[in-house]
Parts: C-alpha cells; sequence; structure tokens
C-alpha cells in the first residue's frame, strides 16, 4: 500500500516531511483530480483539453502579480478588447499601454510586459519562444513568469512558486520559514508528469481556495493526508508570519501649477518610481524645508520654471509597498519661465475634461479632483 494511504487514521504516526516525497505520484493525481473537479473558471484559462493562448497566459500572470484574481477579472476583459492580439500590443504606444493597466499599480509591469512582446514581435516574428532560457531572456520575465507560461501555454515541465504555493509546501513539509531553494526543488519535484500546467495551477489554486492563509479548511485538501503540519495541528502557523517591518514615510510636496483653470501635469521619467506615468511635479521635502517652498521647488526641478506658491490646496496619503507616502498639494502661479523637460519626459496643461487620456495613478487622480473642486472658476472670456 501507498504510504500516502496508511496515514489516514488519526492514531496514524505523523507523516514524515518527506512523507510528501515518498507519495509523488498519489499527491499529483489527487491535486490533478481535485484541480479538474474545483478550478475556478477564469477567463484566461483555456477549456479542458483545448491549448491555452501564450499571449493571453502571459497577460494574466503578469496581472496577477501582485494583484487579486477579482481585480484581474476586469483589467483583463478591458485589456484584451484594447490590445487583442501580441502584435496590437507591440503597437501601441507606452502612453496607450499605461492608461489601460492605469489603477492596477506596479506599473513597472505593464512597462516591462510590453517591451518584452516588443521583442517578441520584432526578434521572433510575434512568437512567444516556447524554450524557458529565450522566454526568459525578455524584460520583466523571472522565474516565476517563466515557470508560469512554460507550463501552461506548452505543457512544459517547468516549476512554479508563488505566495500561495509556498504557503502549500510550507505546510505540506511543516517547515516555518522553508528556504526559497527547497521551495523550487519541491516543484521541481511535482511538475514533472503528465499536465504540469495544471498541476502548477492546482498548487496555486489550492492555496488561494483551500490551504488558505487563515482558517485552512483541511477537510477539503485532497493531500491532506501527507500534510506534515496538519499531522502536527501547526497548520495555522506555517509558514511563521514575519514580524512587520516599519515602512518608511515621505512628505512630498505637489506644486500644482494652474493656467485659467489648465493644470500642468508631467510624464515622469521612465526609470523614475511610476516612470512613464502622468504626474504633478513632486519633491520629497527636505528636514526643515516649508511645504511650500518644496512645491515651488517642484516645478523648477521638473521644468525649469518659476512660480509662487499661492494656497494649499489638500492632502492626500498614499500607501505603497515600500513607502508610506503624504501628498501636500499647493497651487501655484507661474512667474517666469517655459515648460522644458529638464527633469521630466513631457509635460501638457490639462483641463479636467481631458484628464481622462492621461495615465494617472491613483493619488494624483485625487489631486487633480482637490485641485479642480477648489479652484476659482475660470476667468470668462
Ligand atoms: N495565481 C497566479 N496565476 C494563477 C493561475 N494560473 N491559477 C491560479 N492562481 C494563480
Amino acid at each position: 500500500m501507498s504510504p500516502l494511504r496508511t496515514r489516514r487514521a488519526p492514531a496514524a504516526p505523523a507523516p514524515r516531511p518527506s512523507a510528501l516525497r515518498d507519495g509523488i505520484a498519489g499527491a499529483r493525481e489527487r491535486l490533478l483530480a481535485w484541480y479538474d473537479a474545483h478550478r475556478r473558471e477564469l477567463p484566461w484559462r483555456a477549456a479542458a483539453g483545448e491549448t491555452a493562448d501564450p499571449y493571453r497566459v502571459w497577460l494574466s500572470e503578469v496581472m496577477l502579480q501582485q494583484t487579486r484574481v477579482e481585480t484581474v477579472r476586469r483589467y483583463y476583459e478591458r485589456w484584451l478588447e484594447r490590445f487583442p492580439t501580441l502584435e496590437a500590443l507591440a503597437e501601441a504606444s507606452l502612453d496607450d499601454v499605461l492608461k489601460q493597466w492605469e489603477g492596477l499599480g506596479y506599473y513597472s509591469r505593464a512597462r516591462n510586459f510590453h517591451r518584452a512582446v516588443r521583442e517578441v514581435a520584432y526578434a521572433y516574428n510575434g512568437e512567444v519562444p516556447t524554450q524557458p532560457d529565450a522566454f526568459r531572456a525578455l524584460p520583466g520575465v523571472g522565474r516565476y513568469t517563466a515557470g508560469a507560461v512554460m507550463s501552461i501555454a506548452f505543457g512544459r515541465p517547468e516549476p512554479l512558486v508563488d505566495g500561495n504555493v509556498r504557503r502549500v509546501f510550507a505546510r505540506l513539509t511543516d517547515d516555518p520559514d522553508p528556504a526559497d531553494g527547497q521551495l523550487w526543488e519541491l516543484a521541481e519535484t511535482l511538475v514533472p508528469g503528465s499536465r504540469p500546467g495544471d498541476l502548477n495551477q492546482a498548487l496555486m489554486e489550492l492555496g488561494a481556495t483551500v490551504c488558505t492563509p487563515r482558517s485552512p479548511r483541511c477537510a477539503e485538501c485532497p493531500v491532506a493526508d501527507v500534510c506534515a503540519a496538519r499531522a502536527a495541528g501547526t497548520q495555522d502557523d506555517r509558514p511563521a508570519r514575519k514580524p512587520t517591518r516599519p515602512v518608511p514615510h515621505e512628505d512630498t510636496a505637489v506644486g500644482v501649477v494652474d493656467r485659467g483653470g489648465k493644470l500642468l501635469l508631467v510624464r515622469r521619467p521612465v526609470d523614475a518610481r511610476l516612470g512613464g506615468m502622468w504626474s504633478f511635479p513632486g519633491v520629497v521635502r527636505r528636514r526643515g524645508e516649508a511645504t511650500v517652498r518644496a512645491a515651488e521647488r517642484s516645478v523648477l526641478i521638473a521644468l525649469d520654471v518659476e512660480v509662487r506658491a499661492c494656497e494649499r490646496i489638500g492632502v492626500v496619503p498614499h500607501a505603497f509597498t515600500h513607502v508610506r507616502a503624504t501628498y501636500h498639494a499647493v497651487r501655484c502661479t507661474l512667474v517666469s519661465g517655459e515648460p522644458r523637460e529638464v527633469g521630466c519626459d513631457g509635460w501638457a496643461w490639462v483641463a479636467p475634461h481631458e484628464v481622462d487620456a492621461y495615465a494617472l495613478p491613483v493619488a494624483q487622480k485625487k489631486i487633480f479632483a482637490l485641485a479642480v473642486a477648489s479652484a476659482l472658476p475660470a476667468p470668462s472670456g
């Protein structure tokens, strides 16, 4: 009898961490059967027996990094209406691409995906490379994305580990803090065999829907009998929670230059945070620097024009992953000079009815709305 089967009875000895390895074949089969019965219907998933479109799989995997499935669903459908094929995306401008990504955050994902797709269009005749090494050499493609696309779109036995898989493996092996090397090794052990893409998705799906961070539903788990944490009763503490590090805070002064109701926006340098997106000029306030002076400085640095601060508009907080920002918006008027792209990649005077044509991060949209709501009516005539 398989070592996996003998461990169901409560009185049976706890599975050793290696029990999973001993019974890999059985665990694989049960994961696949569970996936067939319980997988969510998601727009990027091919129907059983059909082949997935590599462009769509790649897009979905890039969107799903850092973003929840329900949010991705909406963006994914809208994206495909705008860029239905890899060629359509390769031909699009970065502005268009960022506009479609607006609100999803982590905009480097969109910039890299766009660059990578252009490389595929020009260097690979529009065909997503099927060789893992060639695919991994594309901008923004890391080990996870390569494993996902190679296995799901091309049926290659390439492993993957994401946050959900890490949790599933930490519990199966009852390891509070599994090292990356061990996680990838276990993924590599599991993936060879039939349907590697479905196997990878089964692991992620299990983590997302059953082996959840809190209150895992072990009674519904197809591999509970080889789960060392379940046997030890430690599943709620695996993986161990890391102490949260304090997130640094920045006060950013924002210059809102108003000329007859039009507001001056800049396109952020591509290699900056939120690169390629449109925003108001802004700088992190120096120690001891007055907010209004910092706002004036922000416009000078970005556009080489002198402005005078005239009123504080409001404060917008925003939490990035690694920093919390508080934006202090200050209305300014032009004193001298014509804008020049000295610290940005472009600029535009934008009326309220035009702003939807620009890709703005969430906090900048809020500042724009505050500036419009608090503005004096534009002079008539
Ligand atoms: N998370 C990221 N990609 C996924 C996929 N293809 N299936 C389930 N969860 C995922």
